[in-house]
This record gives C-alpha cells, structure tokens and sequence, in this order.
C-alpha cells in the first residue's frame, strides 16, 4: 500500500488530546519510514451532535468506506449528552453498519510495576481477546412494557446467529495459527443460557477440529476472570461474545496497567475498519493535559499492523515499551509527564 488515508474521529474528553499524540506518533514513524499517510478529521462527538442535532451523519457510511483505509477513533461520552446517544450512533453505529464483526484487543504488560497482581512479568500477560463485535446483547432489541407502572416489564434479547459465532470463533483459531499461538478459549455461560451459547460451544467445539495442534478450551466466563487474575500467564487466545468480551477486556486491561494502556481494533478483515483505544472519554480528566495517550498510540500501531506497515506498527510497540521502561509515562502508571510530554517522549523514539 503506498499511501494511507485516514479518517480520524477524535471524539469528546481525552480523546481529543489522546488522539493527538497518536496522529504525532503516526506522523514520525511515516516520515522516518519515507511514506506517506494523510490524516483526515471528522469533529464527530457531543459538540457537533450538540450544535447540528446530527450524531452519524447520513452520508458518513459512503463516504469513510470510498475514501479511507481505516478510522481511528479517541473516545465518545460527554455529560451534556446524559444517555450518550451520539456515542452508541457514532461507535456503535460504526461498528454494526461497517459489520466490524471482530473486536480485537491484545494485552500486554510492558513491564512487572504496572501489573497490580503479584510476580507477574511481561511474558506471562501477553495474551488477546476476540469479542464479538456486532450481536450477542449489543442488538438493542427488546422492549418495555407497562413503563413506568409497579407492574414495569423490560427486555434486552441476546442475539446469537450461527454466522456471527462461526466468523468470530474462526478468526479467533486463525490468528493463534498465524501468529504461532497454541491455545485458544472460548468463554460463555452454556451451562445457563442453554440456547444461545449452546451455540456458541457447538460452534467452537467444530471448528477446534479444523486445528488439531491447537489446545481448544472451553471455561465458563465466571470462571474464566478468576483464572485471569490468578494465573494469566495460561492464556494465550481468547473469544467470546459482545457483553462478555466488554467485561473481559476491561479486567484484561487492568493487568496491563489500567484502561490507559489498552489498545483494541474493531475489524472487518478486508474491509474498511476501525481503531480505538478502549478507554472512554473520561470527562473528568478532559482538558487537563493527565490522560495516557498509550492506548491510543498502540492502537495506531494496531491499525498500521492492520494495513500492512508491519515494521511501523512494530517500532510504535517498541516505543511504548522503552517510554515504561524508562518511566516516561502519566500518573496512572506510576510516570510524571503529562499526555503531551508523553506524546513526545514516544515521538522522539520514533524519529
Ligand atoms: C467498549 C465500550 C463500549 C462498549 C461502550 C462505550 C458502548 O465500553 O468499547 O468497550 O460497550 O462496547
Ligand atoms: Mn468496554
């Protein structure tokens, strides 16, 4: 691929600044590489929904897919927006309609101080989890009934297709045999939702035999978070559904260091696709030059990796981890720089 367009979407709160230091990490690894790629911002989020009454605009759809290789996203949540709407119209909304059906989110400690378990090294939390990304209980379908009375009745439908479960578990036993990986688990909750996720263990119990050098496991989620924090170093590949994958990630991502660390790309392999860190907004830290701009600019090097810039992608990586190991970080993992000192701090290694 020779140039790469991206659209970026910075979204509200420290997405904006996050998103910054990613786009500064991007420019420096493409120049120092001699190629090109061409940043292009949508201000999608709370201010444009705000002023304009228009969260995804009409248009939007056509025009990432004919003009972009991929989006990168900072974050979507503002309290202005009490029930976020533009944040489900503008992610979510990514997600279902690009069908960005694969929700990719590595875990990796950098170094023994940011992990809050004890005695763990990098080499034993070096994992990824696949979440389903486009069904299971993110559907937003069911209803109310009597709303409002002492007799009140609501529904959320867990919706499971054996298309969707299949494409899932299969890019999950495809990247572990890519990548040289040995074990994959599959986590659901069979042993309740005796219909849905019935499917899902049916599933993935066919396709594990399509890998026989691969140890296909199966752990109910309940006891699979136990596991993850008693011995994480046992994982090496994860799928699951939707909602479970959520909870999942975000416990995965506090082995790593904390939310600010978490990189996730949500995928259409061969299509149009979109990165983002799995942090949220955090209003709280808006503006104030503290937030880790980590997780975004490995989730720029996630989407690099994606297209193709194999090398680029793999010197963000290796820049991040120099900056932890030499304490150039925020104060959520230990540091005392700022977002932009940070941003720097990996720049500079990129140069
Ligand atoms: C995530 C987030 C989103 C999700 C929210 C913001 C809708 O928590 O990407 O993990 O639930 O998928
Ligand atoms: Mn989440």
């Amino acid at each position: 691929m020779s140039e790469l367009r991206i659209a970026v979407i910075p979204g509200d709160g420290i997405g904006v600044e996050v998103i910054a230091e990613a786009e500064r990490a991007l420019g420096a690894v493409a120049a120092s590489a001699g190629r090109k790629l061409a940043l292009t911002r949508f201000e999608w989020g709370a201010d444009h929904y705000l002023k304009t009454g228009v969260t995804l605009p009409a248009d939007a759809i056509p025009h990432l897919v004919g003009n972009f290789d991929a989006i990168l996203l900072g974050a979507m949540g503002d309290p202005r927006v009490p029930d976020n709407r533009h944040a489900a119209d503008i992610l979510l909304g990514l997600r279902f309609k690009l069908d960005l059906y694969v929700n990719y989110r590595p875990v990796k400690l950098f170094h023994e101080r940011l992990c809050p378990l004890k005695g763990q090294t990098p080499a034993q939390v070096d994992f990824a989890v696949f979440r389903e990304n486009t069904e299971g209980l993110y559907v937003m379908m069911g209803g109310h009934f009597k709303q409002g009375t002492p007799d009140e009745v609501a529904t959320e439908i867990d919706l499971n297709t054996r298309k969707g479960v299949e494409r899932i578990v299969r890019h999950a036993f495809a990247f572990a045999a890519e990548r040289g990986r040995k074990r994959v688990v599959m986590a659901d909750k069979s042993n309740v939702l005796v219909h849905a996720h019935e499917l899902w263990l049916r599933v993935f119990r066919e396709v594990a035999k399509e890998y026989p050098a691969i140890e296909a496991r199966h752990l109910y989620v309940d006891n699979l978070v136990l596991q993850m924090v008693r011995e994480p170093g046992q994982f090496e590949v994860i799928v699951t559904s939707n909602m479970f994958g959520d909870i999942v990630t975000d416990l995965a991502a506090g082995l790593q260091g904390g939310l600010g660390m978490a990189a996730s790309g949500n995928i259409h392999p061969g299509k149009l696709s979109l990165f983002e860190p799995v942090h949220g907004s955090s209003p709280p830290l808006a503006g104030k030059n503290v937030a880790n701009p980590m997780g975004a600019i490995l989730t720029a090097g996630l989407m690099l990796e994606h297209l193709g810039w194999r090398e680029e992608a793999a010197r963000i990586e290796a820049a991040c981890r120099a900056a932890v190991e030499a304490e150039e970080t925020t104060v959520d993992v230990g540091g005392r720089l700022g977002t932009r000192e940070v941003g720097a701090a990996i720049a500079a290694r990129l140069k």
